[in-house]
């Protein structure tokens, strides 16, 4: 398998600083020294230097969930991308669709963040999926495209590969609503097939394409076994040890 499996954990706007590092720490613990799955953990900002350091040493990865494009200035509640590579972060979510619908993000901005996260050495997880209203209107595979297509506009081939796409569909997110086996591997083979026109077979085929949206410990083995999903994007079920790890198991079972 060209692609390892990636399971990665959107704490969104929980845990204390306290909270997140001990979270953290019991991951660590749980995980040992399994190296078959690729794990990252995205807590709020706040708690990003307390999770550095708890997971130091360790195979757990660090993202954050969001980033200003500038590295610097006035830009009153923000935070760079240099600033999270300062804290040892790796990964970066962006575009998560709270922040297309609740923060007003357009996919032009998302590009000026996916550059700069890759200028910055940021692994982008780059967030895409459609509403129920465009699901129900037929426009899926249409709003996947046109939002996977402006998010990497100006990406280049050479660097293609550093990407993480999730597809979330948003009427799926938070919501118990997963979407069926079949949905998922038609929305991801459509994406990875994006890619290869973008990119070629070759970068295509390192791309990881993970789904997002209600996956949890009794559902994950089914979607990890598609071609297609290289793992997963975790809100709800990645605040807890018990189901964040029993994900992880599920992936590497799948891998
Ligand atoms: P959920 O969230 O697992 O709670 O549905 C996923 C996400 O928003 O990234």
């Amino acid at each position: 398998m060209i692609r390892k499996k990636l399971i990665a954990g959107n704490w969104k706007m929980n845990k204390t600083s306290a909270d997140a590092v001990a979270l953290a720490r019991d991951i660590v613990f749980s995980l040992g020294t399994q190296s078959s799955v690729d794990v990252v953990v995205c807590p709020p900002f706040t708690a990003l230097e307390g999770v550095a350091r708890a997971v130091d040493g360790s195979l757990v990865k660090l993202g954050a969930q969001n980033m200003h494009f500038e590295a610097s200035g006035a830009f009153t509640g923000e935070v760079s991308a240099p600033m999270l590579r300062a804290l040892f972060a790796t990964h970066v979510i962006l575009g998560h669709s709270e922040r297309r619908t609740l923060f007003g993000e357009t996919d032009e901005l998302v590009n000026k963040k996916v550059l700069s996260a890759l200028k910055n050495q940021l692994r982008p997880i780059v967030c895409v999926g459609e509403s129920l209203a465009e699901r129900e209107a037929g426009s899926t595979l249409k709003v996947v495209q046109a939002q996977t297509e402006r998010a990497l506009d100006g990406v280049s081939k050479e660097i293609a590969a550093s990407i993480i796409i999730a597809y979330e569909p948003v009427w799926a997110i938070g919501t118990g609503k997963v979407a069926t086996t079949e949905q998922a591997q038609e929305v991801h083979g459509f994406i990875r097939g994006l890619l290869a026109k973008a990119y070629g077979d070759a970068v295509a085929q390192r791309i990881r394409i993970l789904y997002g949206g209600s996956m949890k410990p009794a559902n994950a083995p089914e979607l990890l076994a598609q071609k297609d999903i290289d793992g997963g994007l975790i809100g709800g079920a990645s605040l807890e040890v018990r189901s964040f790890i029993e994900l992880v198991n599920a992936a590497a079972g799948a891998s």
